[in-house]
């Protein structure tokens, strides 16, 4: 065979093997290559392709984003009509249903039924021939919609040719195209940092995505598929039910939710109801609720349609999440570290099965940005357990004469002034510790559960006892007597008392703990932990400087200034001398002298790879020695310990000047030699 001949079987076996991948990708979750493998292969096909244009299908993969963009969409009549589906709201009307289902069926036994989550965003139809992927039109107004077959082609897991073998010769699949939550964040993200405007939610993403007349655009949106249904479909055998023929979608090569279940009954869609309700926040993808679909196909076709909703399933949705009110006045609120936030008090309304008189307006630029002025009518959304926040403003209804919202010059609580660095969004108040809400929030982190843990001592407490003069710092806590306490309001004596005794038993806590009760800026737990094991008691952390913290495994540059800073303010130092006076105490860390820590100070890049340890054993070994191990070279690294095959870490560091070093210099250092 000469070398010519063998070419379109080499770009059909490419296409093949690069069909497979994607299938094993976007349909069914489970890469089987790396990334890097796969791009090599689409290369080599890409330039095969370059080479001999004959040879190029538009099944091929390299040919998802083609084309010139159009000028408008043509329309397409769907040759079965895309239906809608009625809404039940509650188990009631799902029991109806249920009940309509079987008098109509004269059948009063179980009725089987498919529970798919509702997936928010837009249904579309997809029409392979062959197997071949050939159209693709929106629901439109369910007769004619349209033609958006270049931007659905762009989404991978769409796939161009189908599965198999036992496939109708036409089928026409329906579906819904979503944007999975992380995508949509990526993407308003991006549009953020370029001053462009925002997606109200991942369904206009979706929306706005698809409504792109050039497809490269589209292409470069996170948009994915779910098959829930078949439209018009010729020249071949489907199952007898619903649930086999979404397995039949699964073995073609169609998307189908992986959280689709067959019930035996109502009381089965009751339960995926709400095991879905649960799992709605953790799910990637939004939902509005669930439809339950009757499984049997001749009783589908028994039920029919009444005005453009099958009769044969319904949507069961969820509560709204967004609600419409009004904004009544904005107030700002002061946190731990003086930010104040901007919160709406808003004429009180049910979202979500839940009343909300409150949502945050996060900072000034958010404000900003969304336009919104007290008087205005707003969108509240309530996801979850998550804060309401205030969405947007529904400009058509903005009355006359709103109120813009200004920055405060003064903190409401403590009137110092406030202050808004330009680079930042947060404003906060520069009372300090001086500012009543800035100590009362200092002391709610200080008493909380991952602090002191102080059992009883929460945050109406907390209020109650700066309130009343009682504590002005976290060490006052420790000098509380019963009798001030049961005087407060609503504190009985035994509650005084069980309340004392925990105070004296968190006496008792560890180094860390300790130090995340202090609330520095930006020392969360783990930093917290790392401080304590590193350099184990007070006094050193309290002395070492920015060097020293930076040395330290994930402590950056903004930390480490926090901290320093932190132990520079006298008021601080004095109220750890009072918490240790009053008796505060931990264990004794045995942590290694500095003579054990012959590395402090160094920062050390890994590259390449090492015979005898793996990367994070020699990370470990080094940081143990006091070494910071980082991952790309500067002038400020130390050495580079280049393994085999090193690439460019060792060229940057040979173009700096940076020492290099070999595996056997770091055993010997680790003293394994
Ligand atoms: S079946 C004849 N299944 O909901 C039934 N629709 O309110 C046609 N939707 O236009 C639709 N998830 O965009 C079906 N699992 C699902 C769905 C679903 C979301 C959308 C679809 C449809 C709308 C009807």
């Amino acid at each position: 065979m000469s070398k010519n001949q063998a070419i379109p079987q080499k770009v059909e076996q490419l296409r093949k093997t690069l069909n497979d991948h994607n299938h094993c990708y976007y349909v069914l979750d489970e890469p089987s290559i790396p990334d890097a493998e796969y791009d090599r292969l689409f290369r080599e096909l890409q330039s095969l392709e370059a080479e001999h244009p004959e040879l190029i299908t538009v099944a091929s993969p390299t040919q998802r984003v083609g084309g010139m963009p159009a000028k408008e969409f043509s329309q397409v009549q769907h040759r079965v009509p895309m239906l809608s589906l009625a809404n039940a709201f509650s188990e009631e009307d799902l029991q109806a249903f249920n009940k309509r289902v079987q008098d109509r069926l004269n059948y009063s036994e179980d009725i089987a039924y498919v529970c798919e989550p509702k997936l928010d965003g837009l249904a579309v139809s997809i029409l392979y021939e062959e197997g071949k992927f050939v159209l693709a039109a929106t629901r439109g107004d369910g007769a004619t919609g349209e033609d958006i077959t270049q931007n659905i082609r762009t989404i991978k897991s769409v796939p161009l040719q189908l599965r198999g073998n036992d496939y109708p010769k036409s089928l026409e699949v329906r579906g819904e195209v979503f944007m999975p939550k992380a995508g949509f964040d990526n993407l308003n993200a991006t549009a953020r940092a370029q001053d462009e405007k925002e997606f109200a939610n991942p369904r206009n993403a979706a929306a706005g995505s698809l409504r792109q007349l050039n497809p490269q655009i589209t292409a470069s949106r996170p948009l994915e598929v779910f098959f829930y249904a078949v439209g018009y479909v010729a020249d071949g055998d489907l199952p007898d039910n619903h649930f086999a023929l979404l397995e039949k979608f699964h073995g073609w090569g169609l998307r189908t939710c992986p959280e689709i279940v067959l019930a035996n009954n109502v009381e089965g869609c009751m339960r995926f109801y709400s095991s879905i309700q649960d799992k709605r926040n953790a799910l990637p993808y939004e939902i509005d609720g669930v439809v339950y679909k009757v499984n049997k196909f001749t009783w589908q076709r028994k039920l029919g349609f009444v005005s453009r909703a099958p009769r044969w399933a319904i949507a069961h949705k969820f509560p709204a999440q967004e609600e419409l009110t009004t904004l009544l006045a904005v107030e700002f609120q002061v946190g731990r570290t003086g930010a104040l936030t901007p919160v709406a008090r808003l004429e009180p309304v049910a979202v979500g099965g839940v009343t909300v008189s409150n949502a945050t307006l996060h900072n000034m630029d958010e404000i900003a940005r969304k336009d919104v002025r007290v008087t205005d009518t707003v969108i509240i959304r309530r996801a979850g357990d998550v804060i309401p926040e205030v969405v947007s403003v529904i400009k058509e209804r903005r009355p006359q004469n709103t109120k813009i919202i200004t920055l405060p010059t003064h903190c409401p609580v403590c009137e110092s002034v406030v202050v808004k660095h330009d680079d930042e969004a947060v404003a906060r108040c520069s009372g300090g510790l001086y500012c009543p809400a800035q100590r009362k929030e200092a002391i709610k982190h200080f008493s909380a559960r991952k602090a002191f843990d102080i059992e009883g001592l929460g945050d109406k407490l907390v209020e109650q006892l700066v309130d009343s003069g009682l504590i002005h710092d976290v060490a006052d806590i420790f000098h509380l007597t019963a009798e001030q306490v049961s005087n407060l309001e609503r504190m009985g004596d035994k509650s005084a008392e069980n309340l004392l005794v925990s105070i004296e038993k968190a006496k008792q806590t560890t180094l860390a703990r300790f130090l995340y009760a202090l609330g520095i800026r930006e020392v969360g737990e783990a930093t917290a932990k790392t401080l304590a094991e590193k350099l184990g008691c007070i006094e050193k952390i309290k002395r070492a400087d920015e060097a020293l913290l930076q040395s330290l495994p994930d402590i950056g540059p903004v930390v480490a200034e926090n901290i320093v800073i932190f132990f520079q303010q006298a008021h601080n130092c004095d109220v750890i001398n009072k918490l240790l006076d009053a008796g505060i105490n931990w264990p004794v860390i045995e942590v290694k002298a500095a003579e054990d820590l012959p590395l402090i100070g160094q920062t050390v890049v890994l590259t390449g790879s090492m015979e005898a340890l793996t990367r994070d054993q020699a990370k470990e070994q080094l940081q143990a020695l006091g070494a910071k191990v980082s991952g790309s070279v500067s002038k400020k690294t130390s050495y580079v310990i280049a393994g085999s095959e090193a690439g460019s870490k060792l060229a940057k560091a040979e173009k700096l000047g940076v020492a290099v070093h070999n595996e056997a210099w770091l055993l010997e250092l680790l003293g394994e030699k």
